[in-house]
This record gives structure tokens, C-alpha cells and sequence, in this order.
């Protein structure tokens, strides 16, 4: 068994409860997971309430606001625009999030780390796309630069005091990592003539690695300065972008398309040029028993693939072999120059098919997947699984999640079994599936996005899932294998960045693009969270209640 499958089996079976916090843990927590608190509250008198709580479906909702099923509740910890010291604001369009405590024995004071995917110029810079026949013509340098300090990400210290999450401003860590921040390429030859990129943006989902950093993950990067394609003779054409960034600032879009490391310490950054280029929707690592890592990332586009890298040192995010999956003969394909003459006769070096992955993928014949999103690996079983949000294309409006089973539970394995674990549409309760999280009993949750031009239309198939929704698949008790719908987003939204706090206690989420269908910000389509100026905010909210303790301790209490 290469990965700690067995072991994390084992413990859960013998261990206190603080062992099955693990997964989400800094590596230095591993050793000492009594000083876990919650093991401290594990009282009769909890365990017995617990026993009473109940997971209740909620009805699919319309309704302009945040609704949570029973036991649950929210706080508001982060709002688009909030101060998070005095030189800094958070970011537009929260997505992923991550939690990593500054000390093993307070699990309840760390670092935030929260990706902004991208700004919407009706709200950012004041600038209406529907306004205009032509509307890159109009664009200035001033709404450029507000939309470029919108993305990227936030690091923000938060403490839970009395129960509440708040966030502690002006601490040495906060800081903002944005479209203009500095970062250089982990990689030895220059990305289109440079050893650095300026900024990130397109900051979708990401992950976490071993040695405690956070990891975020460059999607729909064509948006902001284009792309280069390549006729059947290699002749390159730029393609412009939608938002019009490259008229005042004219970066290669071979910067972007990256999954790019940051250090929470002081936030330096890096673009892992091995991991390849393309609209990476996240990045879930393991590490193997010998220290080397696994990398998994799914090509959000319809059509495109899922890849993994495989480290050939411990810790390297630079030195291995990037995979693309053949799902249907079970088979990872190299994307290696050096072995692969379909890929000699198309690219000059293995530098341009980590740029341009997606021709190298398909040169290889590679399985075209329904838009590969999020990727969790099954803290029980090892297996990974994959979101498959749709593909209207090829006739799948409501997607689906796979499951990969790596040969004998072997993360470096070159062959695996794919089956599909969950399909969306009406008998099932959901569509579109994107973000996963488990919990640390292993329930699987995950949050839906049903696009904001398709939700609640009746000439769409989407009408009966009503809002974008948060879900669970209990792994125990009478619901267990069910879809459970437990949270609503307001109109127009959908939830994104699941992360459970490492005592099981709160589950942050992520409420992004709430009012995305507005054209006139004097009348948006959504005011959540209904502040005095009516302008919908995208927000980081902490659900937390009995209904996510008991969750969290379902392979620990009787049902
Ligand atoms: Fe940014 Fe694929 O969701
Ligand atoms: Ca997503
Ligand atoms: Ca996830
Ligand atoms: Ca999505």
C-alpha cells in the first residue's frame, strides 16, 4: 500500500477521536492529536445531544438568500471590499479556501488562505459590457488596475473567540497576492522569454501540499490576455481576450494557466511550469510513503482532460512526469518529449508541451472528459474522485462525479479502474457538480454550479434544482449513499471552497458571484448579504452547528 490508506483505516477503528482529524492537519499536528480540544468535549452529555440531531433534506430554494438546513447556522467572516489591514481589502470572487493553524495546540487560530477568481467589471470597476456593441474600445487603465487588484488571493489571520470567527486585522501575515504580484516560474527555461510572470488571476479552486503551503489554481486565464493557438502547421495566432487586460498590459498568455504555489509565511509565490498549462480547476496532492508526491488536476472545459504529476523526489513540484488520463482504457499517458514521437514531431521541447498540454494531451489520444472540476481523494478508501460538471455538447447537462481506483491504491500507479460514481439530474436531487470536501468522517460534500444565465429558466433543464446548493453523501447511518441537499445559495451564486476546520467544528464556504445576472447595479438581481447599499458581496461565511459536529463524528457515535 503506497499512501497511508491502511494506516488511516487503522486509526480510525482504534484511535481517540483527535486521529481522524488528519488529513487537513499541518504535518507538525500529526504527532500529538490528543491535544486535539475536541476530544475534551466529547462529554456524555454531548454525544447524547448529538444522537438527536438530524440531517435534514432541504427543499430545492429561489429564494434571495443564504438558507441552511436544521442545526445549521452562518456567520459572515469576509466580505468583497473588507479592510484586511490598512493598506490591503479582500478580494472579488472568493473561491477556494484553506485553513492551516499557526500552532498545533490552538486549532482554532490560523491563516486563510481564500482565492478571488475574477472581477466582475459591473461591480469592480464600474464598467457594463451590456452597454456596448464593442466594449473592449472603452476600456481604461483605471478599471483595468481595479480588476487586476481584485484577483489573485487573500491571506488573512482568523481566531475562533467565543464560538465566532473573526478575522484579525493588521496581522504581520495578511497580505494580498494579486494581478500584479511577482511571481517566478519553477522552471529552468524561460516561459515566453521570462523567468517570472506578473500576477495570477483566474484563482479557481487549488489545494494544499505536505510541507504546509497553499496551492492555487489559474482557470479560465484566456479571459483577461488571450491565447495563442497553433494551425496544422505551427503557425501561432494571439486570440483576445473578454475582459481586455492585454490593451494596457500586454503580458503572453503562456503566464497564465499555471498552478502557482504560495508561502503562507511571508507569500512568496511560484508557477509550477511541470504540472502544465491549462485551465486547472485544482490541485489535490498525496504524498507517497518515500516523500515523492502526487498531483492530481482536472482542465475545466468541456472536452479537455485530467492529469497527474508525479513527483521523482521527495517534495518536488519540478522534477517528475505529468500523466493525462485515458479513462477508458484505465491508462495514465506520459507527456514526456523524450519518449513520445508524436509529441517530438509537434513540439521543439518538453517546455512546450507543459505550455501547450492540452494539443500534447490530445496528440496522445487521451479520453476528452465533461469539464474535469474538483478533485478529492477518499481519506478511507484512497480512491479519487473527480467532478464532471456538465457537457451540453455532448448532451450531458448535468454531469456527473467519477471515480478513479489507482491499481492496488497506488497514487504513482500507471493504470487504474474508472466507473462513475453519482450522476447528476433529477432522480439524484442535483446537476452540475463542482467543489468536493470530505469531512473528517469521510461523508462526501459537495456544491453545485448551475450557471447563473441557466438556473431557474424555464426553457432550461435546470428549473427543478432552483438555486445552486451545498450537498452531502453520508457515508453512515440510515441516509448513507443519499444526496442531501443542505444549503441554498442566494440568487444567482454558487458555493464554492468547502474546508472543514481541523477540529470538525466549522465548515467555511465560500458564497461567490451572488447578483452575476445584474446589468444595472441600481437594480441587482440579488442583495445579499443585504447590506445598507444593496450591492450583493461576494463572502466567506463559517457554517457551523450540531449538524456539522455530528457529521464530523458520524464514524465515531452511534446513529
Ligand atoms: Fe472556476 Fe471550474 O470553476
Ligand atoms: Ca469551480
Ligand atoms: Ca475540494
Ligand atoms: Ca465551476
Amino acid at each position: 500500500m503506497q499512501y497511508d490508506r491502511r494506516k488511516f483505516i487503522s486509526f480510525l477503528g482504534k484511535a481517540g477521536i483527535g486521529m481522524i482529524f488528519m488529513p487537513h492537519l499541518l504535518a507538525s499536528c500529526r504527532s500529538d492529536q490528543k491535544s486535539n480540544p475536541i476530544v475534551k468535549k466529547l462529554s456524555k452529555e454531548l454525544l447524547e445531544r448529538l444522537k438527536y440531531v438530524v440531517l435534514k433534506n432541504l427543499n430545492p430554494s429561489i429564494e434571495d438568500d443564504l438558507v441552511l438546513t436544521e442545526n445549521l447556522e452562518y456567520s459572515i467572516l469576509l466580505k468583497w471590499g473588507d479592510s484586511i489591514s490598512d493598506t490591503d481589502t479582500f478580494g472579488f470572487n472568493n473561491d477556494f479556501i484553506c485553513f492551516i493553524p499557526l500552532n498545533k495546540d490552538n486549532l482554532k487560530d490560523g491563516l486563510l488562505w481564500v482565492n478571488h477568481e475574477y472581477a466582475d467589471p459591473l461591480f469592480v470597476s464600474g464598467f457594463n459590457f451590456s452597454q456596448y456593441e464593442a466594449p473592449l474600445n472603452y476600456r481604461t487603465k483605471d478599471q483595468i488596475d481595479k480588476e487586476m487588484y481584485s484577483v489573485g488571493g487573500t491571506i488573512v489571520r482568523v481566531k475562533e473567540v467565543n464560538g465566532k470567527w473573526t478575522i484579525v486585522k493588521n496581522d504581520l501575515h495578511n497580505r494580498r497576492i494579486t494581478g500584479k504580484t511577482k511571481i517566478k516560474f519553477n522552471w529552468d527555461t524561460p516561459i515566453a522569454g521570462m523567468h517570472y510572470a506578473i500576477g495570477t488571476h483566474s484563482n479557481c479552486s487549488g489545494g494544499i501540499t505536505p510541507w504546509n503551503t497553499f496551492l492555487t489554481c489559474e482557470e479560465n486565464y484566456q479571459d483577461q490576455y488571450g491565447e495563442t493557438v497553433y494551425d496544422e502547421h505551427n503557425n501561432a495566432t494571439r486570440i483576445p481576450s473578454e475582459y481586455g487586460w492585454e490593451r494596457f498590459y500586454d503580458y503572453p498568455p503562456e503566464h497564465y494557466g499555471w498552478v502557482v504555489e504560495v508561502d503562507p509565511k511571508d507569500g512568496t509565490a511560484q508557477k509550477h511550469v511541470a504540472l502544465g498549462r491549462f485551465s486547472h480547476e485544482c490541485c489535490t496532492l498525496i504524498e507517497l510513503e518515500d516523500g515523492r508526491v502526487v498531483a492530481y488536476s482536472g482542465d475545466d472545459k468541456s472536452d479537455e482532460h485530467l492529469y497527474k504529476f508525479v513527483s521523482s523526489e521527495p517534495q518536488s513540484l519540478k522534477n517528475g512526469t505529468l500523466y493525462v488520463a485515458d479513462t477508458l482504457n484505465g491508462k495514465w499517458l506520459a507527456l514526456d518529449w523524450d519518449i513520445q514521437p508524436v509529441l517530438k514531431k509537434r513540439f521543439k521541447d518538453q517546455t512546450e508541451v507543459l505550455i501547450r498540454a492540452r494539443e500534447a494531451a490530445k496528440l496522445l489520444m487521451a479520453t476528452e472528459l465533461n469539464r474535469p472540476e474538483d478533485i478529492e481523494i477518499d481519506p478511507v478508501t484512497g480512491s479519487v474522485f473527480i467532478s464532471l460538471t456538465n457537457n451540453s455538447g455532448k448532451g450531458d447537462y448535468h454531469g456527473s462525479i467519477l471515480k478513479i481506483e489507482e491499481l492496488n491504491g497506488r497514487h504513482d500507479s500507471l493504470t487504474f479502474v474508472a466507473s462513475t460514481y453519482m450522476a447528476g439530474g433529477e432522480e439524484n436531487g442535483f446537476s452540475c457538480p463542482d467543489n468536493l470536501a470530505f469531512d473528517h468522517s469521510g461523508n462526501l460534500w459537495f456544491t453545485s454550479d448551475i450557471s447563473g444565465s441557466a438556473m431557474n429558466k424555464e426553457e432550461k433543464p435546470y428549473m427543478a434544482f432552483k438555486n445552486n446548493s451545498l450537498f452531502v453523501i453520508p457515508r453512515f447511518g440510515e441516509d448513507a449513499g443519499k444526496v442531501m441537499r443542505v444549503a441554498s445559495a442566494p440568487r444567482d451564486a454558487e458555493f464554492t471552497g468547502p474546508w472543514f476546520s481541523p477540529d470538525g467544528e466549522t465548515l467555511f464556504l465560500s458564497v461567490q458571484h451572488p447578483g452575476d445576472q445584474t446589468t444595472d447595479v441600481a437594480h441587482p438581481t440579488s442583495k445579499w448579504p443585504f447590506d445598507e447599499d444593496g450591492i450583493p458581496k461576494p463572502s466567506v461565511v463559517a457554517i457551523k452547528g450540531d449538524l456539522i459536529l455530528k457529521m464530523n463524528l458520524l464514524n465515531q457515535i452511534e446513529t
